[in-house]
């Protein structure tokens, strides 16, 4: 592994957390899930367990290393079990209050030295960390999604952010062999700052009738090449969070181009928040 950290904690057993708890588990760190439910943290183990036996059909893992890689994950619902770990990611809702609320509980756990990590999507990096008791030792690692296929994170320093803690990021990132690009701390990073605005605007495309669903998802696939449609993508990432980020980047750089699409708006009201619920551009159920 090669660096300074051998066990990691990881807040939130959802899409995100779930997949950094597979790949770090698969480079050799022991690796603990934490959240407040046994049955998320289930259904997340189960769908890492798997991702691993699909990969061991595809014969691109062995049996042996599925094995060493589950036995090296265990689920927790209590928050003192972070307490040994060497650094935590929060993998928690893109919300800042919940977000917040975790710091508070995770720091006094945690081992002073222990770096602290969110993977947070959008939100100001020198802003959370001033909500924990090591804004030194805080940044942000942002894992895209699927997490074990993109082979991107980016990497987001607060002001306060020491050096050591970048290097141990970086290195912890690049032992996922992940390739990591650095981000300055504005409103989404850089990934966000431009795909977001390309999934409202495709939106605002259907909004206004220019063209069906399956029309403009065809049309940047083949057209531009892109793997996934841009209200597939919507549905893939979840609406709710897709109208978080546009959220954040609309208050935070406060230009109009920003504005959250009145329809996205509409579906997260309705509850239609793409695959997870069942229902959003396109229907799972
Ligand atoms: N978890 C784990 N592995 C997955 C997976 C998942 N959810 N989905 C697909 N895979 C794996 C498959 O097992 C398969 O692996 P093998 O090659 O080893 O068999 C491989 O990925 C390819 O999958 P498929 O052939 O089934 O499907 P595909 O070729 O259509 O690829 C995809 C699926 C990789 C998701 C592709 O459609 C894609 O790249 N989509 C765009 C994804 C993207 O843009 N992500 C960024 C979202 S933005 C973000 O994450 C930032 C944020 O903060 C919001």
């Amino acid at each position: 592994m090669g660096t300074a950290i051998k066990s990691l904690g990881v807040v939130g057993a959802g899409q995100m957390g779930c997949g950094i708890v597979q790949v770090s588990a698969l480079a050799g760190y022991k690796v603990t899930v934490y959240d407040l439910s046994k049955e998320r943290i289930e259904a997340g183990l189960a769908t890492v367990n798997g991702n691993l036996a699909r990969q061991v059909n595809n014969g691109k893992l062995s049996e042996e290393d599925r094995k060493a890689a589950m036995t090296r994950i265990s689920g927790t619902t209590d928050i003192n079990d972070l307490a040994p770990t060497d650094m935590v990611i929060e993998a928690a809702t893109e919300d800042e209050t919940v977000k917040r609320k975790i710091f508070a509980q995770i720091c006094p756990v945690l081992k002073p030295e222990a770096l602290l990590a969110t993977n947070t999507s959008s939100l100001s990096i020198t802003r959370l960390a001033a909500a924990t008791d090591r804004p030194e030792r805080f940044m942000g690692i942002h894992f895209m999604n699927p997490v074990p296929v993109m082979k991107l994170v980016e990497l987001v320093r607060g002001i306060a952010t020491d050096e050591t803690t970048f290097a141990t990021a970086k290195a912890f990132a690049q032992s996922l062999d992940k390739t990591i690009t650095v981000a300055e701390d504005f409103p989404a990073f850089i990934v966000n700052r431009i795909l977001l605005p390309m999934i409202n605007e495709a939106i605002y495309t259907l909004y206004e009738g220019v063209g069906s669903v399956e029309a403009i998802d065809t049309a940047m696939r083949l057209g531009a090449n892109h793997p996934m449609g841009p209200l597939q993508l919507a549905d893939f990432i979840g609406l709710d969070t897709c109208l978080s980020i546009m959220q954040v980047l609309h208050d935070g750089l406060a230009d109009s181009k920003y504005r959250p699409c009145p329809l996205l708006v509409k579906y997260v009201e309705a509850g239609w928040l793409g695959r997870k619920s069942g229902r959003g551009f396109y229907d799972y159920r």
